[in-house]
């Protein structure tokens, strides 16, 4: 009895799937164990540093008994728990930015989120399960706003998931969720960007709907920072509402090369012929599947446009930026902001 609640308490403290009947101490992070006396085969997902200690390898069988009963199951993956798995159900104060990126969506006016993750990242898809548990418990705490997204999930917004389980490249990724997505235009939001609101994605959806075209999100970066990005040449100037029709773009040109000093941020309205563009296109810059590829095809064969952000982005993508986020946000929130405020001054 110990061991069974010790693991759900591990299970909802770290969001990870265990699998049934194994001692905890091994640290399975996900997959699915059976009897020994059933046909079916066992397949488990291992933590790297634990499968190094323990000497593990995939293809390893592990045997073990609970209650006197045989348990067996195989090695068939092993996990890094790295920055890029883990950041999305980090939390920005009390929300996870996957759940922000959600929120972004439905206030745009989206009622069906496709998640495409990997089957290596079963904490993304666990955080989705229904629990109404902890929608009750975060409401009996005061935490309404947090109670009211999760209590949207499934009920105002469908999630659906598909699967890329190989990094070839974000046009790659889009390419996968062409099932789920069907025949319609539809956003892409790059968890790794939080914007502060859904203005951006909601007047992108109005750009796509009254030019028949695919649209992006675009900033304006110093020169020097081009070349980490798909930057865009554009066909004229902006108009009144930051609105510019795009010509052609490339993925992360040098500086020398680049055609303007307009970026892609990562947030795209595209309509569905860009699914046909993805399979046809090559692998580009960084030997991946570029999306900006299959866009410029687009731009060059109709109506395409970009539409300038003016509301605050964050890039989590990597530690530093994602630490300025939380910051930022701290320090604007009304409960703690006031609180975190005075103790930044007291550190330095
Ligand atoms: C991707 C896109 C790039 C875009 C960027 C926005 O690059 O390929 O065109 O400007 O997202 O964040 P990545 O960040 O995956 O290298």
């Amino acid at each position: 009895a110990f061991e069974e609640r010790a693991r759900r308490m591990v299970e909802r403290e770290f969001n990870l799937s265990f699998m049934h009947d194994l001692p905890l101490h091994n640290r399975i992070v996900a997959g699915r164990a059976f009897n020994t006396d059933d046909a079916a085969r066992g397949a488990l997902s291992v933590e790297e540093g634990i499968a190094r200690t323990l000497g593990w390898n995939i293809g390893d069988v592990l045997t073990w008994q609970v209650a006197g009963e045989n348990f067996k199951a195989e090695i068939v993956n092993i996990r890094k728990l790295d920055w890029d798995s883990m950041r999305v159900n980090f939390f920005v104060i009390a929300t996870p930015a996957l759940q922000l990126i959600i929120d972004e969506a439905t206030g745009a006016g989206i009622d069906h989120v496709v998640v495409v993750t990997s089957h290596a990242k079963p904490a993304i898809e666990a955080y989705f399960d229904h629990a109404p548990e902890v929608v009750a418990k975060l409401r009996s705490t005061g935490r309404h706003a947090m109670a009211d997204s999760l209590g949207r999930i499934g009920r105002d917004v469908r999630i659906s998931f598909a699967y890329q389980d190989e990094a070839r490249g974000l046009g790659h990724a889009v390419g996968c969720a062409r099932e789920a997505v069907g025949d319609e235009p539809f956003a892409v939001l790059l968890p790794d960007e939080l914007m502060g609101d859904s203005s951006l994605l909601t007047q992108m959806i109005d750009v796509c709907a009254s030019s028949g075209g695919s649209v992006v999100g675009l900033k304006q970066v110093p020169a020097a920072e081009v070349s980490a990005y798909g930057v865009i040449a554009p066909a004229g100037s902006l108009d009144a509402r930051g609105v510019v029709r795009v010509a052609s773009m490339v993925e992360k040109p040098a500086v020398a090369d680049a055609p303007s000093d307009l970026i892609i941020i990562g947030r795209y309205v595209l309509t569905p012929d860009v699914f046909d563009r993805i399979a046809e296109v090559q692998p580009g810059s960084g030997g991946e599947i570029q999306l900006t590829d299959a866009l410029r095809t687009q731009a060059h064969g109709g109506p395409f446009h970009g539409v300038l952000s003016t509301i605050r982005r964050f890039d989590t993508g990597n530690p530093f930026g994602w630490l300025t986020a939380v910051v930022e946000l701290a320090l604007d929130d009304p409960d703690i902001g006031p609180r975190f405020r005075t103790w930044l001054h007291e550190q330095f």
